[in-house]
């Protein structure tokens, strides 16, 4: 497995190389990272994962300095997954001067997560542009547990006419239903515990749904309240259209509910697909 470092020499050495698919990654991976690594050998021949942490996507206030930086360990664990090979650029490679060319999203990159995280969608997309167009792939994969992200992702390729196909990997899952996350190693024990609540709430509203709830608004106010009394602090609970995140029609059948809550300092999304019955 290649280690690469520079934009220079990833051009080099990929040029000729087709069948490309990347896996952006910012690191400290887990097995949800090693799963979109399986997703993008199905879809390429050759397999770049990036690691970057990069810093236009995090608001001041943010964890960008103590975001867990673990190249050595992530790079045994692609290697042993027969990754082909790992860009790990520097910021002064990847950011040489101030990024003032950006990538604008569509609205709806400044609802969910980006109500709470301003100018973070951007930040992310301006990134992934970079690392499209540095690798040039045919395909690049991200997890489903960053929904809005995948969704925005998609919009940008699709509206930017980049040659490349996204796709999407399911979110992997600890045993107890917790969302695999590099955040989750914020938790301390008794949040760790606590943390389980999360998507325990997203499956209660899904059966509800499933049942034949249709009112939307009453199931994230209960969601609210339980979670809120539990002592997390709520971004949001919204039931939205998988198609297009917006507030669902009276006949959309295909729903994801979406949540982003605060258990002490940590900040933890998850969601989760429903399709109901008409
Ligand atoms: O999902 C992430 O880890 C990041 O947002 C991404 C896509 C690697 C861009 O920095």
């Amino acid at each position: 497995m290649l280690v690469i470092h520079t934009i220079v020499e990833l051009r080099e050495r990929l040029r000729g190389v087709t069948g490309i698919a990347l896996v952006p990654t910012m690191g400290n991976l887990h097995q949800g990272h090693l799963d979109l690594v399986r997703i993008a050998r199905q879809h390429g021949q050759f397999v770049v994962v990036s690691i970057f942490v990069n810093p236009l996507q995090f608001g001041i206030n943010e964890d960008y300095s103590k975001y867990p930086r673990t190249l050595e360990q992530d790079c045994k664990m692609l290697e042993q997954c027969g990754v082909d090979m790992v860009f790990a650029p520097s910021e002064r490679d990847l950011y040489p001067q101030p990024q003032q060319v950006t990538v604008e999203l569509p609205p709806i990159a400044n609802e969910l997560c980006g109500a709470f995280r301003p100018g973070h969608f951007r930040g992310a997309a301006t990134v992934v542009l970079k690392l499209l167009n540095i690798a040039q792939p045919c395909v690049a994969v991200f997890g489903k547990k960053d929904y809005q992200q995948l969704y925005l992702m998609r919009q940008m390729a699709a509206q930017l006419n980049l040659p490349v196909e996204i796709v999407g990997g399911e979110t992997v899952r600890a045993s107890d239903g917790l969302a695999l996350s590099s955040r989750n190693q914020y938790l301390n024990a008794a949040e760790r515990t606590e943390a389980i609540f999360l998507y325990q709430n997203l499956v209660e509203i899904r059966l509800a749904i499933m049942d034949g709830a249709t009112n939307f608004f009453k199931l994230e106010r209960q969601a609210i309240e339980v979670l809120t009394a539990r002592g997390w602090q709520i971004d949001y609970v919204t039931i939205r259209a998988q198609s297009n995140l917006a507030e669902p029609t009276a006949s959309e059948c295909n729903l994801v509910i979406l949540v982003a809550a605060r258990l002490g300092r940590t900040r933890l999304i998850d969601n989760l697909e429903v399709v109901r019955e008409q």
